[in-house]
């Protein structure tokens, strides 16, 4: 069992520079079982470079990294998995010529006693799967390419659970989506909610993302502006910490928070 009172993820003082350019400085963000954080930020306020030291694309220069209370050392993707975190891009990687199925187990077929695939056994699991994800979901047998954006999302989550996520990472995870299929994705982040898991969405539009989120940290520079509850702040504060680098009353500031003068 999770304990609700320990993050899922503390980052705690991240930096990275690339050249000269200091990408992510300083920032602290966590995440708690059953949470959706959203990251928000302009274009180029190190919110994909922040996370992808998370998930192991990228090595930290400094700051430190707590999966349940206990220092990581994540020095690549598998690393990140080993510590049950998923990342679904959204240039989704799911094979378009295959079915719902064959993708949920790509690079990780199941085989029978004698060595050949054992279609009936991914199928089934990928009936089940699917089946607590997205109920409605009926095209098992038609390759990905055929599927709806958000149907797609769906196996991409569905994918990332069945192997033991616990903690998932969506970046722009609607950006792509008509407003059924991004309420469809929006279904999907509850019914993952409800299973423990943490996610962080990542965007660079608060309308996405505002009222999926149990609480938000805004990025301007690299630096962490705050962090509030969403119920704690309007939006139009949130977009003044995303815009001016300003925290209202209801946010804890961070480094990167504009002092008043
Ligand atoms: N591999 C890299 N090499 C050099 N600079 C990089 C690299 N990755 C990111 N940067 C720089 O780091 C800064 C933060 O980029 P990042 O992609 O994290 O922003 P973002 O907040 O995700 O933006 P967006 O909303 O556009 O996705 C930018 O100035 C970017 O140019
Ligand atoms: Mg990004």
């Amino acid at each position: 069992m999770t304990d609700q009172n320990t993050p899922l993820v503390e980052m705690k003082n991240i930096s990275i520079s690339f050249g000269g350019i200091h990408a992510v400085e300083n920032a602290s963000i966590d995440l708690y079982p059953g949470e959706v954080v959203a990251l928000l930020g302009h274009n180029g306020a190190g919110k994909s470079t922040l996370i992808k030291i998370l998930s192991g694309a990228y090595r930290r220069d400094a700051g430190d990294i707590l999966i349940n209370g206990e220092p990581a050392d994540i020095r690549n993707p598998r690393d990140a998995k080993g510590h049950g975190i998923e990342t679904i891009y959204q240039t989704l990687a799911v094979a378009d010529n295959v079915d719902a199925a064959a993708n949920l187990y790509l690079g990780r077929e199941l085989q029978t006693p004698w060595g050949t695939l054992d279609d009936v056994a991914m199928e089934a699991n990928a009936r089940k799967v699917m089946g607590r994800l997205n109920p409605n979901f009926k095209r098992f047998k038609e390759p990905v390419k055929a599927l709806s954006g958000g149907q797609r999302q769906s196996v991409a989550i569905a994918r990332a659970i069945l192997f033991d996520a616990r903690i998932l990472i969506m970046d722009e995870p609607t950006a792509a989506l008509g407003p059924q299929e991004t309420a469809q994705v929006g279904d999907l982040i509850k019914q993952l909610k409800l299973d423990g898991i943490g996610i962080f969405l990542i965007s660079h539009d608060i309308h996405d993302v505002f009222d999926l989120a149990d609480r938000v940290f805004v990025m301007k520079n690299g630096q962490v502006v705050g962090h509030a509850r969403t119920s704690d702040v309007t939006k139009d504060e949130v977009l003044g910490m995303i815009i001016l680098g300003k925290c209202p009353p209801g946010a804890i500031p961070g480094p990167g928070a504009m002092v008043a003068a």
